[in-house]
This record gives structure tokens, sequence and C-alpha cells, in this order.
């Protein structure tokens, strides 16, 4: 028995003006899969989230998220999905407790569900004595935990992260990390957008190099050394021999 995938990308495409940013993606992604997108700065990472989460059209092609189509069955698929934005918005009026109540309402929770569950992630994430703070006098790292937090509210199938460890001291990342670790063996699914290779090596089970808006190779480490023809070699040496020869010549010509 194949089981759905928890993501799927199919010939996806995304142009601005004349300039195609997102060039045909095509990928599977299994359910409780840590998958890192790895790409260079402008490669396409924000770009192809934001398509995958419905909130940017696609230019041609679909994803497909636990089997739902993001774009022709948008609540479905987006009761599955739980989505971090690298920059994330929130009410600096509010405090974090109350961003949760908010939030939890805006996902359908019930109240009682949506107390219980705001109680739970700020523990979990360590915010219980900050959750009645105004959330404007929240460090970036605090801030970060509380969308993390507030995407995790409707218990997601699918978690997608874009640049999550960005701006997060080494203990907060460090805690990230192992939260993500952790969500994948209870069985959900990472999608995770990164430029930071080591963030990349440590917690990715496959890993996509993301290039100009092309997908120029998926797999393990140990793969894509295969691929570049680096045995052996770490992440960096790979990520560099895989997008420093093979810049497309479209390129070139604009
Ligand atoms: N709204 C927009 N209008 C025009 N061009 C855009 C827009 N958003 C992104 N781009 C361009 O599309 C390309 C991909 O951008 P994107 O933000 O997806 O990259 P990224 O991989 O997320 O980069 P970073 O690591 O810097 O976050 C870049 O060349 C960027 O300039
Ligand atoms: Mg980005």
């Amino acid at each position: 028995m194949t089981a759905t995938p928890a993501i799927r990308l199919i010939d996806l495409r995304r142009r601005y003006g004349d300039f195609e940013a997102v060039r045909g993606l095509n990928l599977e992604v299994q359910p409780g899969e840590v998958f890192a997108f790895l790409g260079a700065n402008g490669a396409g990472k924000t770009t192809t989230i934001k398509m995958m989460v419905g909130l940017l059209p696609p230019t041609a092609g679909r994803v497909e998220i636990a089997g739902y189509d993001v774009w022709k069955e948008p609540r479905a698929a987006k009761r599955v999905i739980g989505y971090v934005p690298d920059t994330p918005i929130l009410h600096e009026l509010l405090t974090g407790r109350e961003f949760l109540w908010f939030m939890a309402d805006l996902y359908g929770l019930p109240r009682a569900e949506a107390r219980a569950r705001t109680e739970a992630l700020l523990a979990d994430f360590g915010l219980t004595d900050a959750g009645d703070r105004l959330i404007r006098e929240y460090s970036l790292g605090m801030k970060r935990k509380l969308a993390i937090a507030t995407a995790l509210l409707h218990r997601p199938r699918v978690l997608l992260l874009d640049e999550v460890t960005n701006g997060l001291d080494a203990r907060a990342a460090r805690e990230v990390k192992d939260r993500i670790r952790a969500w994948s063996r209870e069985g959900m699914t990472v999608f995770l957008t990164t430029h930071i290779l080591s963030v990349a090596e440590e917690l990715a089970h496959r890993i996509g190099v993301i290039h100009r808006g092309r997908l120029l190779c998926v797999g393990t480490l140990a793969e894509l050394a295969a691929r570049a023809g680096r045995p052996g070699a770490n992440l960096e040496e790979v990520f560099l021999t895989l997008t420093g020869d093979r810049l497309p010549e479209e390129e070139v010509a604009g």
C-alpha cells in the first residue's frame, strides 16, 4: 500500500512579470518526512512555499497537500496545513495568550479546546509566564516561538516553515530543531526552507537543492554527494558544487 504523499508539487511555476522565479517543480514528500528546501537567496524558496500554502497563485502547475489540491480545495487543504512565514505577522497589541485565542477562533476551534490548546502550546514553548505580556514586548525568538505555536493550534499534519531558525540564538534554534525532529517522529510532515546548510544537514531526511527556480536534485546527503560527483563530501561542498557550475544559459540571456 502506498500512502498518499503529504506533499506533491506538479510542474509548479510562478512568474513575476517577465521573470520566472519558479520554473517547473516536481516533488513528492512522504508523511512523517522532514524535507529541507535548500537554496541561496532569491532561489525561489519563499515563492514556492507561498504557493504551497495558498497565498500566492501559481502561474502554472499544481500543489497537493495530503491529497488536496491547495488551489481547488483550499478549505480542506488549509485544515491540514500549518504555516510559519519568514516574517510572521502577529498582532503586537495583543498578548501572546490573546493572540492564540484569536487565531484558534479563526481556525474554528471550540472555545474550551482553544483555551486548552493555547495553554498547552504556551507551556510547550516556555511562554506561559510571557503569555499575558503584549507581543510587542517579545524578543524576536519569543515572537517566532509564538508564530510556530500558532501554526500548530489546529494540529496540522503538514507543517511548512520558511527560514524558521532566522534570528534565533543558538539555544532557541536548538530547541526548534529538536521539536521538528519530535514532530516528525509523531508522524507530522515538515517542509522547511533554509539557506543554512547545517539546518538542512542536521534535520532533513531528504534535501532538495533549488537554484534559480529549478530543483537541481533531491535526495539524502549521501545521494546528493554522489550526484555532485563528491561522494563523502559535506553538504557545503556538495551545495557549492551543485549550484556553482550549472547556471542555466537562459539566465544570461535574461
Ligand atoms: N513580489 C515579487 N515581485 C517580483 N519579483 C519577486 C517578488 N517576490 C520575489 N521575487 C523574485 O523572485 C525570486 C525568488 O524570490 P524568493 O523570495 O522566492 O527567494 P528565496 O529563495 O525565498 O530567497 P531568500 O533566501 O532571500 O528568502 C527573486 O529573484 C526575487 O527577487
Ligand atoms: Mg525566502
